[in-house]
């Protein structure tokens, strides 16, 4: 791993004012780990608010609509969460693939308005239970990922530094059911392939893939030992500082890739 391991926590639809304190505490706490770039996406309504206060970590919305803006009621675009102090964007998120039926062309386009208002994006892939139990997981990764990341034509020449690839099976998210260290280790190393063929060796190679689903403190070194794991996309373990710096924590010790 050549670059800061990338621990980003993912707070889905949980925070109010009453959690500034955790966030507090987090970025406090990431001021003593500086081996590891810590990051928090909170519920839209807490992205100014944290980043207000923040001093080390970077704070991200989970979400953005793909146009500029306009007669979209209820959405946000990649311009305003930029606005409220955002720096990135987790696109393409389970969660929002199958609650909001966002097809791997519409995550595209998304990360297009992201990239285009500044912003550097997360972008998430991972398989059902059923793909995997139908031995087709990798073939699935492999397609959705090319086709919800922005095309080689128009992707920015600092793709490295723009895009992270997050791997989160969708049977591990907030299951407690972590995927094996093979599986993690196979599925990596695909996506690491895929994003050499599409962007170059150069830029293809240093673009961070993390891994989400069911990441604790607890089984945290373990999937960081994991060759082309450059961190971990947290949901329900990075709602507390403690768990979520036990994670940091973990990811900061040496290991051997
Ligand atoms: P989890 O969620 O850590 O609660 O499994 C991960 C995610 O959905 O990003």
């Amino acid at each position: 791993m050549t670059r800061r391991p990338y621990i980003v926590g993912n707070w889905k639809m949980h925070g109010t004012r009453a959690m500034l304190s955790e966030a507090r505490a987090i970025d406090r706490a990431a001021q003593r780990h500086m081996k590891v770039e810590v990051a928090l996406a909170p519920p839209f309504t807490l992205i100014h608010p944290i980043h207000r206060e923040a001093e080390q970590i970077s704070v991200g919305a989970q979400d953005c609509h793909q146009a500029d803006g306009g007669a979209y009621t209820g959405d946000i675009s990649a311009a305003m969460v930029a606005d409220a102090g955002a720096k990135f964007v987790i696109l393409g998120h389970s969660e929002r693939r199958q609650g909001h039926g966002e097809s791997d062309a519409l995550v595209r386009s998304k990360a297009q308005a992201a990239l285009a208002a500044g912003l550097r994006i997360i972008m998430c892939c991972g398989e059902t239970a059923q793909t995997r139990e139908s031995g087709k997981a990798v073939a699935f990764v492999k397609k959705q990922l090319k086709a919800s990341l922005p095309a080689p034509a128009d992707a920015p020449a600092d793709i490295a530094e723009r895009i992270t690839v997050a791997y989160e099976p969708i049977w591990a998210i907030g299951t407690g059911n972590v995927a094996t260290t093979a599986d993690i280790a196979e599925m990596h190393a695909v996506i690491r392939k895929l994003l050499v063929d599409l962007y170059g060796e150069e830029q293809g190679r240093e673009v961070r893939i993390l891994y989400g689903g069911s990441v604790k403190p607890e089984n945290a070194a373990e999937i960081f030992a994991v060759p082309e794991v450059g961190g971990a996309l947290v949901g329900g373990a990075s709602l507390t500082a403690d768990s979520f710096m036990g994670i940091a924590l973990a990811a900061g010790e040496p290991s051997d890739h």
